[in-house]
């Protein structure tokens, strides 16, 4: 059986994007591998902030939901559709201001639903989007991975765990606006790290 994998990038910068050529080096590599691979662009194909209409839509049943209802409640159930139909999802991750886009939040913002991929027992929360794995891909301009100035990468292992993905590998390039030489190292040091966990996909 193929490993479905899902590339989901949320870089602001167009083709300068470091994360998203990350993410087409992976894919690249993966499809090469015979991977199928899906692409979204949250950055290309903007999801609005959650408000209030869409997050009640969540809580009215399937039969009960008006026309305008169904149209929000369409927006999470396809995405969490699309992240239950693969088996490997990655998330190439540029750090903004010290978090991650707001365009990815909003991604998780529709996810993560009680009831839906995650519920609440007697033993604290449990994630029920079972048998999958991620893979960060963090690019910064700065240098942060294991100090608490990186603020990205707890975050997301957080919401991923949340909903029962707790196998997270991650991938760091950076110090990418501490001059070339140092982008240069962090890019290729990262390609190769990408390399070695697509041999194991
Ligand atoms: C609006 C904006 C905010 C940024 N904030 C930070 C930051 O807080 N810390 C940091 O290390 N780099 C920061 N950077 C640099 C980016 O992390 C770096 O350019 C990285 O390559 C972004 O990923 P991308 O190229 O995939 O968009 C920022 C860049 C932009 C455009």
């Amino acid at each position: 059986m193929t490993t479905r994998t899902l590339v989901i990038t949320s870089s602001i910068l167009g083709e300068n994007g470091q994360s998203k050529a990350l993410a087409e080096h992976f894919t690249a590599q993966a499809q090469g591998r015979g991977v199928e691979v899906t692409r979204r662009d949250l950055a290309a194909d903007e999801l609005p902030h959650l408000a209030l209409a869409e997050l009640g839509s969540w809580q009215v049943s399937e039969e009960e939901r008006s026309p305008e209802q169904r149209e929000l409640a369409a927006r999470s159930d396809s995405l969490i559709a699309e992240l239950r139909d693969h088996d490997v999802v990655v998330l190439a991750v540029p750090m903004y201001n010290f978090g991650i886009p707001s365009q990815l939040k909003a991604w998780f913002d529709r996810v993560m639903r009680a009831g839906v991929t995650f519920r609440y027992t007697e033993n604290g929360p449990q994630g029920l989007v079972e048998g999958k794995r991620a893979v960060i891909l963090a690019a910064r301009g700065g240098q942060y991975a294991g100090t608490e100035m990186d603020t990205q990468t707890p975050h997301l292992k957080l919401m991923l765990g949340m909903i029962g993905i707790k196998e997270v590998d991650t991938v760091f390039a950076e110090g990418l606006a501490m001059g070339e030489g140092k982008r240069d190292a962090a890019l290729k040091e990262a390609r190769q790290a990408i390399d070695g966990l697509v041999e194991r996909l």
